[in-house]
């Protein structure tokens, strides 16, 4: 069972949703937009990269969604919103001035301070960017604390491409390598960059494995594929974690929605050390 509250984890609780106002949103494509939420009652949000918060709408329902903005970030937090169902196409219909509830916000995620010194890679697929931005952007705002910091992004194809100037941003960076591919170019769209998924992009990169920290994020089906090429880099295990998704109701490891064997994912994740979890394949597929 999840451990009780203590001192030390004033957030652990939040059962009613405090009033959030959107006051900014800026579109990707037909279904990717980052939404910016000032809460009524608190000027941060006082999350750390990788965890999430519960959005709800009234009236339509309640839906989980990571962080997306770094706290390292004054003002407003992010959530970049891909529109599937019910709550995410209210959210997306949402004007600036309008407001929903947030709760949170929740889970457990890597501790950061193992990082320090190390190289970092991070692995994101499609909508997997989203969280992972945090962790980059906290990463960079501190960058004297790590090593190499590589970045590998793959999605469906250009027009899928989250955050397109903070990535270009990024890759005029020289403290930062950033990757990307796409699965297919489709007519008429214009690109020149690398095309393939996204395993293809790690076979060349050069990586000191003993001292590099791996985070992946992206479709399940992404994880095996990238755990081979992440194994013939001889990564350690305990050295790679994951940020898992799955469906949630309480958040707070009352409801067992989220459980993966004796794993609740809202509590004990969504982001875990692959050493934990590469015996229960429930949690991978
Ligand atoms: C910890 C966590 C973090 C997340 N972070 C983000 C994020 O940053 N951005 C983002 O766009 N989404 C994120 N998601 C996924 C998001 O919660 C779902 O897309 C959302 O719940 C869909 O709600 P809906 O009412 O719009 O869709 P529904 O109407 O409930 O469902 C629409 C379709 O999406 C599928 N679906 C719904 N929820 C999930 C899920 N959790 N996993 C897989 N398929 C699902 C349904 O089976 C259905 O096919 C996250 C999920 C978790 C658990
Ligand atoms: S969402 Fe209820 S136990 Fe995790």
């Amino acid at each position: 069972m999840p451990s009780e509250p203590t001192d030390a984890e004033p957030n652990w609780v939040h059962y009613e949703p405090e009033e959030a106002t959107l006051v900014a949103k800026t579109t990707f494509n037909e279904i990717d937009t980052v939404f910016e939420f000032e809460l009524e009652d608190r000027d941060e949000l006082g999350h750390v990269p990788g965890q999430f918060v519960q959005v709800f709408v009234p009236g339509v329902g309640e839906a989980p969604f990571s962080v997306s903005s770094s706290p390292t970030k004054d003002g407003p937090f992010e959530l970049c919103i891909r529109k599937v169902g019910s709550v995410t196409t209210a959210i997306h219909e949402m004007e600036v001035g309008d407001t929903l509830g947030i709760r949170g916000p929740f889970g457990e995620t890597c501790d950061i301070e193992t990082f320090k010194g190390n190289d970092m890679l991070f692995v994101a697929g499609g909508i997997g960017l989203a969280p992972l931005r945090s962790m980059i952007n906290f990463i960079l705002y501190h960058r004297d604390w790590f090593r190499d910091v590589t970045v590998v992004y793959g999605c469906k194809d250009p027009t899928e491409i989250l955050f397109p100037e903070e990535i270009e941003r990024w890759q005029e960076r020289d403290d930062i390598r950033f990757d990307i591919t796409v699965d297919e170019v489709p007519e008429g769209v214009e690109w020149d960059d690398h095309v393939g998924v996204i395993t293809t992009l790690l076979p060349g990169l050069k990586i000191d494995a003993p001292n590099t920290y791996t985070i992946v994020c992206g479709p399940p089906v992404m994880f095996q594929y990238v755990q081979e090429e992440l194994d013939a880099k001889e990564i350690p295990h305990d050295h790679i974690y994951l940020s898992l998704e799955r469906r949630m109701h309480c958040g707070v490891g009352l409801c067992g929605h989220c459980q993966i064997n004796d794993l609740y994912v809202c509590q004990d994740g969504p982001v875990f050390n692959y050493e934990v979890i590469k015996d229960r394949p429930e949690a991978l597929s």
